[in-house]
C-alpha cells in the first residue's frame, strides 16, 4: 500500500497572475493499493464513483503509456476545502498521478509527473508548487512546461481566511478583462520582480505594494463578499501583506512576526461567512510518497 501526502497551493500570490504558486503546510492525504474493484472512501458519496479526480488522474496516466487500468482501493483522508483557491484539485491530479507512479513502478521523471498533472490540470500554477514543494513561477509554451524554483525567507508565515463559500475558477475568469493598458501590465510586470525580492530577503517594508495586483485581484474582490473587512482584520492583526489566494474565495495574509491565532480566529466570528484562519507556512518538500506494508 502507498501513502500519498500533497501539499495545499496559493496560486498567484498577488502580482503573479497564471504564473506563480506556493505551497503550503496543509495537506491532503491518501493511501492506495491495487485492488480486484474500485473501492473509494473518505470523501463524500458523490465523489466515491469513478468520476473521482483522483481516480480519474491515476487512469490518465496508464491510458496514456497504453497499460491496464487495473482498479484501486483509495482511501482519502483530506480537509482542504474545494473551490476554495487552496489548489484541491491540483491535490488530487498530484496523488493521482503518483499512484500510477508507484502502483505501476513506471519510473516516470520529474518533468513527465509535472507534464502529466498539468495536462490534467489545464494550467502548470498549483501542480508544480504541489508536486514539488515550495514557491515557484511555472509556464507552459506550447508543449514545453517551464518552471523554476524561488526562494521564500524563512520569517514569512501565511495565514489563509477561508470563508463558507466557494468561487468556481471559471467564473472568476468570467470577470476578467479581456486586455488590459500597456501601464497596467508594465505596473504588474514590475511589481513581480519586487515581490520576488522581498520574499527572498526577507524585508516586508513595502510588501503590501508589491502585491497589489491590478490584472486579476480588483475583478475578483468584488465576488469576495466581505473582503476589504477580512482585508482589515488582517492588516490589524500584523499582516504585511494580503492577496486572493488562487481565483479565491480564500484570502491570504503574509506576516512577517508571529500571529494570535485565537484572538485573530475570535475576530472573525462577527461575519457572516464563517471565516476560519488558518496558520500555514511554506512547504518545502512537495508531494511525498511512502511505501506501507500494512
Ligand atoms: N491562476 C489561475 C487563476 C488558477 O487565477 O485563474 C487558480 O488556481
Amino acid at each position: 500500500m502507498v501513502h500519498i501526502q500533497v501539499p495545499a497551493t496559493s496560486a498567484n500570490v498577488g502580482v503573479g497572475f497564471d504564473t506563480l504558486g506556493l505551497a503550503v503546510t496543509f495537506y491532503g492525504e491518501c493511501e492506495v493499493e491495487l485492488s480486484d474493484k474500485l473501492e473509494i472512501t473518505g470523501c463524500p458519496v458523490a465523489f466515491q464513483t469513478e468520476d473521482n479526480l483522483i481516480y480519474q488522474s491515476y487512469k490518465y496516466v496508464l491510458e496514456k503509456l497504453n497499460k491496464p487500468v487495473t482498479p484501486i482501493k483509495l482511501k482519502i483522508d483530506s480537509d482542504i476545502p474545494f473551490a476554495r483557491g487552496l489548489g484541491s484539485s491540483a491535490v488530487c491530479i498530484v496523488s493521482g498521478v503518483l499512484a500510477a507512479n508507484e502502483l505501476h513502478e513506471l519510473h516516470l521523471s520529474e518533468s513527465e509527473l509535472v507534464t502529466y498533472c498539468t495536462q490534467l490540470e489545464g494550467h502548470p500554477d498549483n501542480v508544480v508548487p504541489a508536486l514539488l514543494g515550495g514557491l515557484s513561477a511555472s509556464y507552459q509554451m506550447g508543449d514545453t512546461i517551464f518552471y523554476q524554483h524561488y526562494p521564500v525567507d524563512e520569517s514569512y508565515q501565511f495565514v489563509a481566511f477561508v470563508p463558507d463559500f466557494t468561487l468556481e475558477t471559471a467564473v472568476a475568469r468570467d470577470v476578467l478583462p479581456e486586455s488590459y493598458s500597456l501601464k497596467t501590465v508594465v505596473n504588474n510586470q514590475a511589481k513581480l520582480l519586487f515581490l520576488l525580492e522581498a520574499l527572498k530577503t526577507g524585508d516586508a517594508t513595502n510588501l503590501d505594494k508589491f502585491l497589489d495586483d491590478d490584472i486579476h485581484q480588483p475583478y475578483r474582490k468584488k465576488l469576495i463578499d466581505e473582503y476589504d473587512i477580512v482585508e482589515n482584520i488582517a492588516k490589524k492583526s500584523g499582516a504585511k501583506g494580503f492577496y486572493i489566494s488562487g481565483s479565491g474565495s480564500t484570502l491570504m495574509g503574509v506576516y512577517n512576526q508571529s500571529v494570535n491565532m485565537e484572538a485573530l480566529n475570535d475576530s472573525l466570528k462577527s461575519l457572516k461567512h464563517h471565516w476560519r484562519a488558518l496558520d500555514l507556512s511554506v512547504d518545502y518538500k512537495g508531494a511525498n510518497v511512502c511505501h506501507r506494508t500494512i
